[in-house]
């Protein structure tokens, strides 16, 4: 069946790198918002038959960007999935190489919802025939799913772009233990005996607040502070700081999803990172490692 890929408004880069590397037609999308707020999005094609019968690969990040926050960036996913089965899609695949709202994947006070799991069902119920995630922030949350899915990891290709940089005597650091498991994973790709070690994180669930603590062994190596997700940037600002306090020569702040929201860059290089490292999963300056060749080795 031939293939024909959706570049959708939030991944017009690794959309594009993903249909090169496949070697099919692709569309991009027309997209805007009302001045009533509401989102308005289609595809970029003069002929509709073109979709029919075809199978459809729509690419599009649901992270916050200045021409798109989460919650429009989902609606134009809905969207672009609604359009293609109007046309006639014959197959749907779905990438979202980040998936908006998985932090929200736990009750962590009274009265909350579970709204990662709400997002996946959404997209589920739209009935696509292939959910293509990469590293999601609580896994788990993908066991509901009906449909085929694949959460990509992006580990080995971050791994393949630090090597480059000619790193000495690594260590993996994890900003808190719950990263600890990810981190070990990440560490198997620099030798099979680099060391893992991890600070002492401790959230305020009605602040957000964080507060870390600890002192490792890191006097003259070169460190790599491993997160899913550099939001704001606390977490790995404050894990920087404090591999440098352990004695740290160089730093490096790697996340498969930099969103780099607020100051975040000023804060982590101020405390002391060497780089900030991030895959186009988000479109800013620190998508250092694309994301394209991993995700066609699984739509081939
Ligand atoms: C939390 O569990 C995540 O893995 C990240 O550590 C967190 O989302 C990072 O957020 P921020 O950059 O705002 O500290």
């Amino acid at each position: 069946m031939e293939k024909i890929l959706i570049v959708g408004p939030a991944s017009q880069i690794l959309g594009i790198r993903i249909a090169q590397e496949l070697n099919i037609n692709y569309f991009n999308t027309e997209s805007k918002t009302f001045p009533d707020g509401e989102n308005y999005l289609r595809i970029n094609l003069d002929n509709e038959s073109l979709i029919e019968g075809k199978e459809i690969i729509i690419v599009q990040s649901t992270g916050p960007s200045s021409s798109g926050n989460q919650n429009a960036r989902l609606i134009e996913l809905l969207m672009m999935i609604d359009a293609v089965k109007r046309m006639g899609a014959e197959k749907i695949v779905v990438v979202i190489p980040y998936l908006a709202y998985a932090r929200q994947d736990k009750i962590f006070r009274p009265g909350e919802c579970k709204f990662a799991n709400l997002v996946l069902c959404l997209i589920d119920s739209m009935r696509v025939d292939e959910l293509y995630v990469v590293d999601v922030h609580a896994p788990k949350i993908l066991e509901e799913v009906q449909c085929k899915w694949i959460n990509i990891d992006s580990m080995k290709i971050l791994a393949d772009y630090i090597k480059s940089l000619d790193v000495k005597e690594i260590v993996v650091v994890a900003p808190d233990k719950g990263a600890v498991e990810r981190s070990k994973a990440f560490a198997k790709h620099f030798g099979e005996d680099v060391p893992v070690d991890y600070f002492e994180k401790v959230r305020d669930v009605k602040t957000g607040e964080i507060t870390m603590s600890g002192k490792l062994s890191l006097k003259n190596k070169d460190v790599v502070v491993s997160d899913d997700i550099i939001a704001t940037g606390g977490t790995m600002a404050k894990a920087i700081k404090l591999s440098k306090e352990s004695g740290a020569n160089r730093v490096f702040a790697v996340a498969t999803h930099a969103l780099l929201l607020e100051n975040a860059k000023f804060r982590i290089i101020k405390a002391g990172a060497d780089e900030i490292i991030g895959t186009d999963s988000i479109d800013n300056e620190a998508s250092k490692v694309s994301l394209a060749k991993a995700i066609v080795d699984y739509l081939k």
